[in-house]
């Protein structure tokens, strides 16, 4: 189940509704999609075929065309981490670092489960995702992102071009994508 903790008081927040609309006011949107139509191999394998990536992108089209008409995002693919990805570790050591992006950064959890951290002024919430939800850190937040204890997530991601994803550790940074 998705879930906010807050850092300095250790409230936790498990209501859906209340998750939306504490999100909400501070700018992330949060939605749970669901993944009861997806057949069982799609979620267990993290080793797929571009057909079966396809397969999973098809089966969201309704929900993913609706965002991307919304927030004006292009394109969408898979992205996985798991015990399988070479250099897990390093690239965990990156994700774990504070940072920025001049674009959202959308995910839908389609197995797994993981914890974006968003620094919300002097606090930090949890937010806690899992199989199912999708999360978009809007363009500008500090966050940062860490794998649980399931040390696996399988997402799809959705954006407007690959050069907003850069991670931008410097919070006093603000701009560095070319407008064309
Ligand atoms: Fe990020």
């Amino acid at each position: 189940m998705a879930k906010l903790v807050f850092r300095s008081s250790g409230k936790v927040i498990q209501d859906e509704k209340q998750i939306k609309e504490f999100l909400e006011k501070q700018g992330v949107l949060y939605e749970k999609w669901g993944v009861e139509r997806l057949p069982e191999h799609l979620k267990t394998n993290y080793q797929l075929s571009p057909e079966e990536q396809k397969e999973i992108i098809d089966a969201y089209k309704e929900e993913l065309e609706t965002l991307k008409k919304e927030k004006g995002y292009v394109a969408e693919d898979i992205v996985v981490l798991s015990e399988q990805t070479p250099n897990l570790e390093n690239l965990l050591q990156m994700f774990k670092k504070e940072h920025h992006h001049v674009d959202d950064e959308v995910r839908f959890v389609v197995d797994g489960s993981g914890i974006f951290p968003i620094k919300i002024g002097d606090e930090v919430v949890d937010v806690y995702v899992e199989a199912g939800d999708l999360i978009v850190v809007p363009a500008g937040a500090r966050h940062w992102f860490e794998l649980d204890e399931n040390r696996k997530i399988k997402c799809i991601r959705v954006f407007k071009s690959p050069a907003g994803w850069e991670a931008i550790y410097d919070e006093n940074e603000t701009a560095s994508m070319p407008l064309d």
